[in-house]
């Protein structure tokens, strides 16, 4: 995001190498201090919060289902980490959105943005 003198404010930091996981694979890992949980869905990174926002069960580690899907295994939200949607809602009728960063892949690192 460009502020008033145009400069651009996002700053990417360094998350992993872009081999670290395979396809499907989610894994979380530090981001500058803060723990991000990121995701190789076979043609794009995702990054989003490393504990579900329902009640705080951990997400790195689960794995993918079919593409950008992920269930929380603790009360089956399902959500798309491209977006951070709720597609479908946990045990209890939950269906909050989960935070989700930016993303980029340089020189073989993928970069996330939390800002
Ligand atoms: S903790 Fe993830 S759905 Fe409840």
């Amino acid at each position: 995001m460009a502020d008033e003198t145009g400069a651009d404010e996002t700053r990417f930091v360094d998350a992993a190498p872009d081999d670290y996981l395979e396809p499907g694979e989610t894994a979380t890992v530090d981001v500058g201090g803060t723990a991000v949980t990121i995701a190789n869905t076979g043609d794009r990174w995702c990054a989003f919060q490393s504990m579900c926002p329902h009640q705080e069960t951990p997400l790195g580690g689960v794995p993918l289902l079919r593409g950008v899907l992920l269930r929380c295994p603790e009360h089956g939200s399902v959500f798309d980490v491209s977006t951070g949607e709720c597609v479908l809602a946990s045990d209890d009728g939950w269906s909050g959105p989960m935070r989700t960063f930016r993303t980029q892949v340089v020189d073989g690192v993928v970069q996330v943005s939390l800002g």
